[in-house]
């Protein structure tokens, strides 16, 4: 029989110490470590063991079995770089809510429609539940079939018979092996589960989708460890209250990682937005003082996204920042203040990204700088606006890649004018492209210049 010992376990990185400690030595999280008990004799994950590898000259090896096969889910295609790959493993993480399963759901329909036997395996959800959500989805298809399991030596035998293309676990964190002794979803579970997937996939030549959860703080819930054991790793985000959802890769080792999904959560499932600019713009309130649209770059995808200041007279100072980082919000109102003249230190300062969308990138520096200035003056800027460009510490105006891609999406969309830092790339048409050094001769461009209160304008 197996010895068993105690180990402390951290559950952000797998890392283990004999000791329990506050702060795992190995990432760095505190508060990680949770007690385990692990057998010490060594026990192969997959009964016997896969056959030893054979060395081959690189010329000799097939290269057929690395091209993806099309979902026939446009968007997640071109987030794959054309499709799944035989024998690959991907994980799709999100928060609860995010359309996980329904994402999955659809996609292993697809796959049965076109004659690849697809076995959705529910490790959280009845049979039924998941029958009416087919229903309701348009999923219900013969090569479709369903498991409502969560035993993982059940799930495998469940291989031998079914014999599917693709695979779906939901999810990772529910499955467990009896076998390992620990709670299902602990570090252990999650990741050895995971190394059996992979191997089974391997070995039988099929695509395999597990869903993961992640926390609030956008973390994989469970080990980091499995984004290592997976070939791909996809993130689904997006605000539970906004239909806009957007698929990214974060790891692929079979192609790019910069594609952007854009689908919408419908009625009737999720929907790909081959728009999503003009989605996003649908709702806007022209001539709004503290609203301007930025042309921004998600992956390799322009997006026109509106942002929104709001700025009320408060002692208390207090700034909440939606889809905009807010250590950079503090930064860029520093900057207004000490280069532009237009200070906040008395007031509240909420700035919003319109439709739940998550913006990180420097080149919507400008577009907030100009929006909270509009929201400071009360003034509005000309709806057919944009702008685009980093800001940096001494208020110059910085280029940021792809600025004619930017702006043809804009002049697509009809805005007419757009302010970009002096250094930015000529050759757009369609748009009358204003070229400025600086954040206070931004300002000025947009008409927004703050006026003092004896009603002089207050030099930059
Ligand atoms: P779900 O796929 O269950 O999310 P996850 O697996 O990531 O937790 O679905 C998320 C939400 O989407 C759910 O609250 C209901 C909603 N929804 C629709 O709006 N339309 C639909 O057709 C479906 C299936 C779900
Ligand atoms: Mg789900």
């Amino acid at each position: 029989m197996a010895k068993v010992k105690t180990v402390h376990r951290c559950g952000a990185c797998g890392a283990t110490s004999p000791q329990w400690a506050g702060r795992c030595q190995t990432c760095g999280e505190w508060n990680s470590l949770a007690e385990e008990r692990v057998e010490t004799s060594p026990r192969s994950i997959g009964g016997a063991g896969p056959p030893p590898a054979v060395a081959l000259p690189i010329t000799t090896v097939d290269g057929a079995r690395a091209e993806p096969v099309a979902t026939a889910i446009a968007e997640l295609d071109r987030v794959l770089g054309g499709g799944l790959v035989p024998g690959s493993v991907t994980l799709l993480g999100g928060e609860p809510g995010a359309g996980k399963s329904t994402l999955l759901l659809s996609a292993a329909a697809a796959s049965a429609r076109q004659g690849r036997r697809a076995l959705y395996v529910s490790a959280e959800e009845g049979e039924h539940q998941v029958r009416g959500r087919a229903q309701r989805l348009g999923a219900l298809e013969p090569e479709l079939w369903l498991l409502a399991e969560t035993v993982l030596p059940n799930v495998v035998a469940a291989l031998d018979t079914v014999r599917p293309d693709l695979v779906v676990i939901d999810s990772i964190q529910t499955v467990v092996d009896p076998e390992l002794g620990s709670a299902p979803g602990s570090v252990v579970q999650v990741r050895d589960c995971a190394h059996r997937f992979v191997q089974e996939a391997r070995r039988r030549q099929m695509a395999v989708l597990l869903v993961g959860h992640v926390t609030k703080d956008g973390t994989l819930a469970g080990p980091r460890v499995l984004e290592h054991v997976v070939d791909t790793v996809l993130s689904f985000e997006g605000d539970r209250h906004h239909a806009l959802r957007l698929l990214r890769a974060v790891k692929h080792r079979f192609g790019p990682t910069h594609e952007l999904g854009v689908f919408e959560m419908t009625g009737g499932g999720l929907v790909g937005v081959t728009d999503p600019s003009g989605m996003l713009l649908a709702d806007r309130r022209c001539g709004v003082p503290g609203s301007v649209v930025v042309p921004a770059i998600e992956g390799q995808r322009p997006l026109l996204v509106e942002i929104q200041a709001l700025v009320t007279s408060s002692p208390l100072g207090r700034r909440s920042a939606q889809g905009v980082d807010p250590g950079r919000l503090s930064m860029l109102l520093a900057v207004l203040s000490e280069r532009a003249g237009i200070p906040f230190g008395t007031s509240d300062v909420y700035v919003s990204a319109v439709g739940g969308v998550r913006l990180d990138e420097p080149g919507t520096d400008l577009a907030t700088c100009l929006a909270l200035a509009s929201a400071h003056t009360g003034m509005a800027v000309a709806p057919t606006l944009v702008a685009c460009g980093e800001v940096g510490l001494g208020g110059e105006l910085r280029q940021v890649g792809q600025t004619p891609r930017r702006l043809a999406e804009a002049a697509r969309l009809g805005f007419t004018h757009a302010i970009v830092p002096a250094s930015a790339p000529n050759g757009v048409t369609g748009i009358d492209v204003r070229r400025v050094g600086s954040l206070a001769e931004a300002i000025a461009l947009a008409g927004l210049e703050p006026i003092d209160s004896r009603g002089q304008e207050v030099p930059p």
